[in-house]
């Protein structure tokens, strides 16, 4: 079965607390961050004060995503007690390696995210030292868009890799996930599983987070 990560870009910021709490308490495994800058992404969300002012409704640790240019220099700010895992995009660092020792030296969980249109060829040096690959199935910037669904062979392709290479990293699959999709991501090797829409748009997030676990196990 897999861990579900429910993105808070689709809660309501009006009452971002309490829906962190929904969340907590319907089940969710982590609660994923995004962190989008303007530059990287064509969208702005929110930074590190915001997912601090959280940490005291927080009883899921948090999976951090940064989709934001030079990621190294705002790493330290998003280290939390409640902080597990900080994934940056490989297309954003050019220095990929240096990058996630730099998040490991914070002592927490490092993750590289790929683009849809990134193969997961490029990572092929970066595999031995990250914690977690994150495989975008939407081009990163919105919540709400539609399943890439040739991402999914990623996933496959990333699962048979740290089989024959023994590697241990999780893989995270991002965007557009549902109760649509959960099935088929979950047997091609997804550990965890992002939702935005398909959590925060259900009226009781317990039974939303319940139908898209239910459903890969
Ligand atoms: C996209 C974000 C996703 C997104 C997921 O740039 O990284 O985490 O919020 O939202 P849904 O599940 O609505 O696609
Ligand atoms: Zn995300």
């Amino acid at each position: 079965m897999a861990k579900i990560a429910p993105s808070i870009l689709a809660a309501d910021f009006a009452k971002l607390g309490s829906e962190v709490a929904d969340i907590c308490d319907g089940g969710c495994d982590y609660i994923h961050v995004d962190v989008m800058d303007g530059a990287f992404v064509p969208n702005i969300s929110f930074g590190s004060a915001v997912m601090k002012s959280l940490n005291i409704y927080a009883t899921a640790p948090y999976d951090v995503h940064l989709m934001i240019e030079n990621p190294d220099q705002y790493l330290e700010e998003f280290v939390t007690e409640n902080t597990e895992y900080i994934t940056v995009h490989y297309e954003a660092c050019p220095h990929i390696c240096r990058t996630i020792s730099h998040i490991k030296e914070q002592g927490v969980k490092a993750g590289v995210s790929i683009n849809p249109g990134t193969p997961v060829s490029c990572l092929e040096a970066v595999l031995p030292f990250v914690d977690m690959v994150l495989v975008m199935s939407v081009n990163p910037g919105f919540g709400g868009q539609q399943f890439i669904p040739e991402t999914a062979e990623k996933v496959a392709e990333l699962n048979k890799l740290r089989q024959t290479k023994g590697y241990s990293f999780e893989i995270e699959v991002d965007g557009g996930v549902s109760d649509k999709n959960a099935g088929l991501l979950a047997s091609n090797g997804a550990d965890i599983l992002v939702a935005g829409s398909a959590v925060f748009k259900h009226e009781d997030r317990a039974e939303a987070i319940m139908k898209i676990k239910q459903i890969d196990a």
